[in-house]
Formats: C-alpha cells, sequence, structure tokens
C-alpha cells in the first residue's frame, strides 16, 4: 500500500465530517493493509482506554483497558508508540486473539494529553515497520480533531 495515497484519501474521509468518519479510518486501513488483521480505536473515558469502533475478525474481550496495562496502557502512560514485534515474548501482553503475533499501537493527543490511540493487530511476526508508525502517526494527529474528551 502505498502511505501517501493512503493519507491522502484518509484526510478525505475525514473532511467529509460524516457522522461515521471514525468507523470509515478504521475500515479503511483494515481494508488497504493485507497485515492490519484487526484494527481499533481505543478511546481515553475516565481515565481509562474504552473501545470504540473496531474491525476484524473476532472481538476483543478487552473493552477497557487501564493506564499501566497491557501494550495499549503502556503506550498511553508513556505517550509513545509501541511496536512488538512478537507479542508472545511481551509479558505486558493482553491477550485477545490466539492468531496475533505482533501488535503496534499509536497514542492519539490532543494539546499533549492522550486522547486515544490506534491499536492494530498481525497474524504476522515482526512486521510493522518505521514506516507504519510514520504513517499510523500522522493518522493519529489526523484523527485528533475528530476525537471529543468525555474527561
Ligand atoms: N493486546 C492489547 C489489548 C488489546 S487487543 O490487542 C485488541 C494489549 O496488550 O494492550
Amino acid at each position: 500500500m502505498d502511505y501517501q495515497k493512503a493519507k491522502k484519501d484518509i484526510e478525505q474521509i475525514l473532511s467529509e465530517n460524516k457522522k461515521d468518519r471514525l468507523e470509515q479510518i478504521v475500515s479503511y486501513l483494515y481494508t488497504h493493509f493485507d497485515y492490519y488483521d484487526w484494527v481499533g480505536l481505543y478511546l481515553v473515558e475516565n481515565n481509562k482506554l474504552t473501545l470504540g469502533p473496531w474491525v476484524g475478525k473476532q472481538a476483543t474481550e478487552h473493552t477497557t483497558i487501564p493506564f499501566g496495562k497491557g501494550i495499549c496502557g503502556a503506550a498511553a502512560e508513556t505517550g509513545k508508540t509501541e511496536i512488538v514485534s512478537e507479542v508472545k515474548k511481551d509479558d505486558r501482553y493482553l491477550s485477545c486473539f490466539l492468531s496475533t503475533q505482533s501488535e503496534i499501537v499509536v497514542p492519539i493527543k490532543k494539546n499533549k494529553k492522550i486522547i486515544g490511540e490506534i491499536d492494530i493487530d498481525s497474524d504476522t511476526v515482526d512486521v510493522f515497520s518505521s514506516k507504519d508508525k510514520k504513517f499510523l502517526e500522522r493518522v493519529a494527529d489526523m484523527l485528533s480533531e475528530h476525537i471529543c474528551m468525555t474527561t
């Protein structure tokens, strides 16, 4: 997938300002990157990560994650993108799907505060590159303007 093209398409979707734009972005990422096997947005509500729109073969049981727990909670605490090349070797990992091999979690910030995260699981080991990181951090910035803080 061409990251530049994806950025433009995502900008376009967001500029239309439709009610379901967050769902559309999640779905865009899932369908255009073959190794993005589960794509979800967690939104911060009452200081916890709460699952928002997601696309994948299966639902996760982790619909609420406290800061500091799992890979998602780690990224929320540090504000830094987490790339885990082999989830089975990371003690912090909260298991959702047996097929998952690697994961990337990208914080979404507004005025330096974490307001949500992009969480992507892949069934392929060590698949997320610095290109995915750069691209998804840009997507997170774009999404930031479209997410409201609910304390
Ligand atoms: N694996 C995540 C939990 C969320 S699922 O991947 C959808 C974690 O360790 O925080």
